[in-house]
């Protein structure tokens, strides 16, 4: 099989032409007709020369929750405010964990009764109601050229938001575009031609500072991150996991691999909870955290006909509870000990005790050979989002193991039913 560690040591490009894909969960011909057609036609189109690596993530969180979401993540991760900028509609945070990381950013409507497009579609499933503002957006890319990028993805049939098609002109900037929420995901894909750090050359709206007490609020979170030992153990994203339907599986990965230079890297086939894990990652980074992989989970048969075999179907439930949407950030921690315990665990506990709920516990084991160790937090009560913690022991190269994902997909699934009648779903 052609590794991607192996492709760099040599100085070597992936040649996506005869690369094998990972895994044994079975496409089917169309997508293997059209899998390579996806990548000829970015060639040609020059995509791979336009878009380089992820430049940030984008989520919005509800009015009132953006210091609270920023605490949150100082106290269980590496990102930290470093500016803000207020538009006509939001307040936009910029957080930052390593420089060669992509940055975060985080939208705060500036009143409750917002509403747009995220907003109507949360209200229509039952568990994302509650927070009907709060949708992980999707990613922003590096490119060259915003225009050149929409005039090689638009013959394509990919749509952009353009000034006036939506309510936040975030999405529609000069120099930083974003596609049309897509219909497999709903998540948008955004391209970013000017140093994210500048928000200036962004002409995003006036710097605001935070208050006294929103930055003490941060201040305390770091503080405390730092007393129990967790600050500088968490190292960045190592992949981003949307949840699909089970017959946008294949639709989701043609789609995302047009218009972002990333390869098919593999699906694995986790038949305890009948759902396919399906990774896409940068070609040629070696270091996950700087473009990190972008994962999609599908049911692997739709809710419709699952009940003649009661197969599981948590993927299938999590969608169909909180519509179409990413399900968890991964954040890599460094592979070590601390003491005798190892990084995960020992940040686990930590985290623990500073009052993170966790969903069920450790799952993998890490010993001599290369392995990986990996939990769920329970969701974000602001971002709706789960954190992964991922330690790769002795340089393990996938993102799972099979008997993991069962494990947190069963997590997972116990703490997103929904129960209407005597149905659980
Ligand atoms: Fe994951």
């Amino acid at each position: 099989m052609t590794d991607l560690a192996t492709h760099e040591a040599m100085g070597d490009k992936l040649d996506l032409a005869t690369y094998v894909p990972m895994g044994d969960k079975k496409n089917s011909e169309f997508f293997e007709e059209y899998l390579p057609r996806v990548y000829e036609r970015r060639e040609k189109s020059g995509l791979d020369q336009l878009v380089g690596p992820m430049a940030a993530l984008v989520v919005q969180v509800e009015h009132g929750d953006g210091v609270d979401y920023m605490a949150e993540l100082a106290a269980m991760g590496p990102y930290r405010f470093q500016t803000a900028r207020l538009t006509d509609t939001h307040k936009v945070y910029v957080l930052q964990s390593q420089p060669e990381y992509p940055r975060l950013i985080v939208l705060e409507p500036l009143t409750a009764d917002y509403v747009d497009n995220i907003t109507r579609w949360n209200m229509l499933y039952p568990l994302a109601r509650r927070k009907p503002n709060a949708r992980y957006i999707g990613e922003v890319y590096q490119a060259q050229s915003t225009q050149a990028v929409r005039d090689a993805l638009e013959p394509q049939n990919i749509r952009f938001a353009y000034p006036g098609d939506t309510v936040n002109a975030f999405y529609t900037n000069k120099n930083l575009t974003f596609t049309f929420m897509s219909d497999f995901t709903y998540n948008r894909v955004g391209y970013v031609d000017v140093d994210l750090d500048d928000l200036d050359a962004l002409g995003l709206g006036e710097s605001i500072n935070l208050t006294a007490d929103e930055r003490g609020k941060l201040d305390r979170a770091d503080a405390l991150q730092s007393e129990h030992g967790v600050k500088g153990l968490v190292l960045g994203v190592d992949h981003a996991a949307t949840r699909i339907l089970a017959g946008d599986r294949e639709h989701a990965l043609l789609e995302y691999l047009t218009v972002v230079p990333y390869y098919f890297w593999g699906a694995y086939n986790i038949h305890e909870m009948n759902s396919s894990t399906n990774v896409t990652r940068h070609p040629d980074i070696g270091d996950e955290k700087k473009s990190p992989a972008r994962v999609f989970t599908a049911n692997n048969t739709p809710s419709i006909v699952n009940s003649f075999d009661n197969l599981p179907m948590p993927t299938e439930d999590f969608v169909r509870n909180f519509g179409r949407r990413m399900h968890h950030l991964a954040m890599a921690v460094i592979d070590g000990h601390v003491a005798d315990e190892k990084n995960v665990d020992y940040v686990v506990r930590q985290l623990a005790e500073m009052g993170t709920p966790f969903l069920a516990k450790v799952v993998g084991e890490c010993k001599d050979d290369p392995n990986l160790k990996q939990i769920f937090s329970k969701s974000s009560p602001y971002s709706l989002l789960i954190t992964e913690y991922i330690e790769r022991c002795h340089n393990f190269e996938g993102f799972f193991t099979r008997d993991n994902v069962a494990s947190l997909t069963a997590a997972a699934g116990a703490d997103e039913r929904y129960e209407h009648g005597h149905v659980f779903d």
